[in-house]
């Protein structure tokens, strides 16, 4: 019987949640990971989420009524990436192509709403899923680190630099032209959301912003002129949201200095992009997404 892909309805969340749960137990099971969906009850609530997010897109898999994956898409406007994710596909299923048709069937919506930068964040521990992305054209930019631990709030912080949250249209435009100049594009959409729930942070240094956090978090991201901008922001983040925050691996002061204050690695990541990427210029955080 063949494969359908079709749109992923209210009702789906329930199959597709548990898929997910199942396919990522599976993997950090078999590493000794913590998984990245810890529970069915938040595979369920991850999807129905996704599907209330109107900048989300998604699509099932399935055979004679009986889902076997699905896989997201989701828009940042106005930024010019689109990232995928979660692509999940039942243990049972798999060999059997389920993962490229979902994958293909992101691409062919992607390109259609004419992105060509499109992004995700890869589980490294799975084999199947690097060897698919990079079928599909996928390259591997920056070996991530999530970083577990509690805030830094009681160091000390010797920075000079003024810290204070992201309080408005001025600050998010100043933040938007820092975070231009270090990735090629804004990511307003999230610092926005990250100001609205109060979690946004920046920091000035003789009236220049030199780095903010929309959030300090799996789904926060951060940008920064140096190391010590980002350790500051880290120090002053007043909670870490979610399991932890992601870091680019390579940057080897940052993850020792974390190392020195505590930190622990939860589990590694990929960002895995295709089109346009500049290497970012200076210092950064990457969120789940991007
Ligand atoms: C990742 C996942 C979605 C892949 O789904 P799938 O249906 O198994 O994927 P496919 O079979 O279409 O593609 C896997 C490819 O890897 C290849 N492959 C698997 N192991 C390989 C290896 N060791 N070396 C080289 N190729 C390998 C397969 O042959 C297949 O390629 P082919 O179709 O050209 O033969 C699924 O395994 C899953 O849900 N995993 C758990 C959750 C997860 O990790 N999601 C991704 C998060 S980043």
């Amino acid at each position: 019987m063949s494969l359908v892909i079709r749109p992923i309805e209210y009702n789906d969340a329930k199959n597709c949640g548990k898929i997910g749960y199942q396919a990522h137990k599976t993997i950090s099971s078999a590493h000794g990971y913590p998984s990245e969906q810890p529970s069915e009850e938040f595979g369920i609530e991850l999807i129905r989420s996704l599907l209330e997010n109107p900048n989300s897109w998604g699509v099932l898999a399935e055979r004679q009524g009986k889902t076997l994956g699905s896989i997201f898409l989701h828009k940042f406007p106005p930024s010019p990436v689109a990232v995928i994710g979660p692509l999940t596909v039942h243990p049972s299923a798999e060999g059997g192509g389920v993962g490229r048709m979902l994958m293909d069937a992101a691409l062919t919506q992607a390109y259609e709403q004419n992105y060509d930068q499109i992004r995700l964040v890869q589980s490294p521990s799975h084999i199947r899923s690097f060897v698919l992305y990079t079928k599909c054209g996928f390259t591997l930019r920056e070996p991530l680190l999530l970083m577990q631990g509690q805030p830094l709030k009681n160091i000390n912080n010797t920075s000079s630099a003024n810290f204070h949250p992201v309080r408005n249209d001025n600050d998010v435009s100043v933040c938007n032209e820092l975070c231009k100049s270090v990735h090629g594009f804004s990511r307003e959409l999230e610092l926005r959301q990250a100001k609205d729930q109060g979690v946004a942070t920046m920091i000035e240094q003789d009236g220049v912003v030199t780095g903010y956090a929309a959030g300090l978090g799996i789904l926060g991201h951060a940008v920064a002129k140096s190391n010590e901008e980002l350790k500051a922001l880290i120090i002053n983040a007043s909670a870490i949201l979610g399991p932890g925050f992601f870091v680019p691996a390579r940057n080897h002061e940052l993850v020792n200095w974390l190392f020195k204050n505590a930190f622990q690695i939860g589990w590694p990541a990929n960002l895995m992009t295709i089109g346009p990427y500049q290497d970012p210029v200076t210092p950064f955080l990457p969120s789940l997404a991007y």
